[in-house]
């Protein structure tokens, strides 16, 4: 690039008058650095373009030189205490002027000082100079904030971005090293085991389907005893189904044997009004497919349930989100699949073979997200066509409703939810209404009463450890006294395994102990777990995350309790769960940068002594412990640990 001879005189005017300053000062130019691996919230760092691939501007300005980043992103720099200034300009680039959800603090760090911070800056005004001293600092992160109130258009310019310093070793990106991946859960016993939610649920009259996770070697016996009139069970399925007629709480015994053992456990059948008794547990599309989801893909997801095994840890649903819809209403005005689907009621079917559960999407504005069509004025006819074609889990999308509330008040915010909960209460089956309009007016507080089973308390997740960690933790404290059985805060699918949001998928950009923090952390908030990746791809690491009975017993326990933060020092959180027979779920984070030696004292998160202490990861008991334990946590990564 040709470089303006102006900006040209200026940059070596100061190159000169720096090294009369210093001795020797050179300028490395913050475009010039590698910033390919930088994690945002959208799409990569663009130099010189904006995310768009049209020039740089600011507030109607232009500029050749600078980066343009998304929020929220984070770049980190090496400075080896060389570094003399770092100067630049900072805004938002015009391309989302006219959009009124950009909202960004630019922040800079001179190691952990804050060097400028700069106020919330919108579209359509003028940048920011900064101009901060990096003398006896090692490192310099820059950071565009999403203001935490999501990052829709928060695409945020740093230009003419220069970092001065002395000598030969120039500041470079820095990335932390690769983390190994290694396994914590063991293999699957030999000995016969059932997994999954000890409890059921369904409405008098509609249908039933339960698949009875086990494990254990082969050939497995399972038996089932107690249960109500008009159940049946199918011991080749291994799956319980039919129609209970009279409300009750059934307790049913299954017991389990093969040729190392036998197991029995209790199982509660609840015939009544609830539904969605424990969080539900498996797969969407979103974050794997996008808008390109397909029957195909969808066939191949409920195939990989098989194959993996999933369904006998307990995974259930499989869920179609958006992209599934005609461009038009039939001529009855009932909706249609598109040319991407064959039959919706056989895939239903199919996926019922198998004893899981099929799950669609749709939003209650004329138009989805996605821009397809919505159940607007058509609540009670898309109601019964998913009633007929076999559905059992609804997640109702708020997008395009926005534009037509006259009010932001409670009664409209609720107003559709009601609405289509009594148009699937109507129905002769049993759907879970999942709620998705990302946390508007405090949903906890009430979206139980608006019929829903699950809520979305967030904007979109991504697989950046901001995202998740923003999602899982920062926003969920507040929620947990509202969970309960059939009332769960849903912070969102999990971003693990394959990834992409449409056609080109890549692994997730967690770190093997973020992914950690991730699962444990969904468990623990009884949230429900959503698989959001290609399952046909399920790698090795990813299976043996996602199927770590104990740990997902914490999710699924009876108690339906959600975790809260019950200790906070530095950089380690502290979460506790209660759960079923005067058990707890503890769960220790290490947000810092570097791996932490944390003394658990029990009296500080509320315990007392004498517990006796199970690593839920590694399926090992520590033993009994008195008063303090010490525990080594890796950087952004947990413990998980349950005591009795
Ligand atoms: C919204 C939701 C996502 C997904 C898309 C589909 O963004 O939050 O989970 O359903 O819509 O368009």
């Amino acid at each position: 690039m040709i470089i303006p001879a102006f900006r040209f005189i200026i940059v070596s005017t100061w190159l000169l008058m720096a090294s009369f300053a210093f001795g020797q000062t050179n300028i490395i130019l913050l475009r010039d650095l590698d910033l390919s691996k930088v994690q945002q919230g959208w799409n990569t760092v663009h130099v010189n373009t904006n995310l768009l691939d049209e020039p740089l501007s600011i507030n109607k300005k232009s500029f050749e030189n600078g980066i343009c980043t998304h929020a929220y992103s984070e770049i980190e720099i090496l400075l080896n205490l060389h570094a003399e200034r770092f100067t630049a300009q900072v805004g938002i680039d015009d391309h989302v002027s006219k959009g009124k959800y950009a909202s960004i603090y630019f922040i800079v760090l001179g190691d952990k000082d804050t060097l400028f911070a700069s106020s919330l800056m919108r579209a359509n005004e003028p940048a920011i100079p900064i101009d901060v001293s990096l003398v006896g600092y090692k490192k310099l992160t820059l950071i565009t904030h999403d203001a935490f109130d999501g990052s829709n258009q928060d695409h945020g310019d740093w230009v003419n971005g220069a970092i001065s310093y002395s000598g030969e070793q120039k500041p470079y990106a820095f990335y932390p090293e690769a983390e190994a991946f290694y396994l914590q859960t063991p293999p699957v016993s030999d000995f016969p085991k059932i997994n999954g939610a000890m409890i059921s649920a369904a409405r008098p009259g509609s249908p039933y389907l339960f698949r009875i996770p086990v494990t254990g070697l082969q050939p497995l016996k399972i038996k089932v005893c107690g249960l109500p009139k008009g159940l049946i069970f199918d011991p080749k399925t291994n799956i319980i189904s039919g129609t209970v007629a009279k409300a009750g709480n059934y307790s049913i015994s299954i017991k389990a044997s093969n040729a190392k053992g036998k197991v029995s456990v209790k199982h509660s059948i609840v015939i009544g009004n609830k539904l969605a008794l424990t969080p539900p547990m498996g797969w969407n599309s979103w974050n794997a497919w996008g808008m390109e989801v397909s029957e195909e893909k969808v066939r191949n997801a409920i195939d990989a349930f098989e194959k993996f095994d999933l369904a006998n840890h307990g995974w259930t649903y499989v869920n179609i989100d958006d992209g599934w819809q005609a461009d038009e209403r039939n001529a009855d005005s009932t909706l249609q699949w598109n040319s991407k689907f064959n039959d919706m009621k056989l895939l239903a079917d199919y996926a019922h073979s198998k004893g899981l559960k099929l799950g669609i999407y749709s939003s209650p504005g004329a138009y989805t997200c996605g821009k397809k069509i919505g159940s607007l004025d058509f609540e009670q006819v898309d109601a019964r066509t998913w009633g007929d074609w076999g559905i059992d889990f609804l997640k109702y999308d708020w997008c395009s409703y926005a534009s037509i509330i006259p009010e932001n008040n409670r009664i409209e915010y609720m107003k559709p939810y009601l609405q289509i909960s009594k148009e699937l209460k109507a129905l002769p089956r049993d759907i879970v209404l999942s709620m998705c309009q990302y946390g508007l007016d405090n949903v906890w507080e009430w979206g139980s009463q608006a019929g829903g089973n699950t809520w979305r308390t967030t904007n979109d997740i991504i697989d950046t450890w901001f995202s998740m960690k923003t999602i899982g933790f920062e926003r969920q404290n507040s929620t947990y006294p509202y969970a309960a059985p059939g009332a769960w805060n849903d912070p969102d699918m999990l971003v693990l395994g394959k990834l992409g949001w449409g056609a080109n998928l890549r692994s997730s950009r967690l770190t093997c102990n973020e992914q950690y923090t991730h699962f444990t952390q969904w468990a623990m908030l009884s949230a429900p777990l959503m698989l959001g990746c290609d399952l046909v791809q399920l790698d090795s690491f990813t299976l043996n995350l996602i199927t770590n009975d104990e740990v997902i017993a914490i999710n699924q326990d009876v108690l339906g309790k959600q975790a809260y933060l019950v200790y906070e020092s530095g950089d380690v959180q502290v979460w506790k769960k209660e759960l079923s027979s005067k058990k707890i779920a503890l769960a220790i984070y290490n947000f810092g940068r570097e791996e932490t030696n944390f003394e658990l004292n029990f009296q500080q998160v509320g315990l007392h002594s004498k517990l006796h202490l199970r690593d839920a990861w590694t399926q090992k008991n520590i033993g009994k412990l008195t008063d303090n334990y010490m525990v080594l946590i890796p950087r952004h990564g947990c413990k998980l640990f349950v005591l009795k």
